[in-house]
């Protein structure tokens, strides 16, 4: 009877590791060497993470915190959240005015980055929620009533 149990308790142990390596194993990821660890944002906003990536990060850098008196940041900015359909005419149609972003002051022009309503609904629901952002989001209906400039 001892030698059952034992056996049993065996069994059992080897059937525990097992799963136990199996999840391990699914959990590990080879290293794609992005700079930034994908996390919710990107993965919910897919389309919108691949063109902040092409169009974006250059200026606004992959962390969303932008460059110190040139390019003001994405991540937290007061200007971005107060207005999600004033965000998506940005990518459309750029801008060349003073802006002030989280109390600092901006003046360099930004160009406009995409031509379809499609894109910039994407990238700018991106932009409301990465880095921690809770911007909520808005869709393409909100915002056809926007002028494409060129
Ligand atoms: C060439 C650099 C450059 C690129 C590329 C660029 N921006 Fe900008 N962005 C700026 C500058 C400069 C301003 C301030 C413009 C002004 O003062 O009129 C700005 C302002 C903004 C603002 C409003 C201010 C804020 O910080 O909330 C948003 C939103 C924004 N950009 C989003 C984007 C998105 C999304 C993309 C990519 C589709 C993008 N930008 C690409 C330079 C850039």
């Amino acid at each position: 009877m001892k030698k059952i149990l034992s056996i049993l308790t065996l069994a059992a142990l080897v059937i525990f590791a097992g799963v136990t390596f199996a999840a391990n194993k699914k959990s590990v990821k080879p290293n794609d060497g992005k700079v930034v660890v994908p996390g919710d944002a990107e993965t919910k906003f897919a389309k919108g993470y691949e063109i902040y990536k092409a169009k974006c990060a250059a200026c606004h850098q992959l962390n969303g915190e932008g460059v110190t008196g040139a390019f003001p940041p994405l991540k937290n900015s007061d200007y971005l959240l107060a207005d999600k359909k004033r965000a998506v005419n940005q990518v459309l149609n750029g801008s060349n005015h003073e802006i002030t972003v989280n109390g600092a002051k901006y003046n360099i022009a930004m160009p406009p980055q995409v031509d379809n309503y499609e894109d910039a609904v994407a990238v700018i629901n991106y932009v409301l929620n990465a880095w921690g952002n809770k911007g909520g989001t808005i869709t393409v209906d909100e915002v056809k009533d926007i002028k494409i400039k060129r």
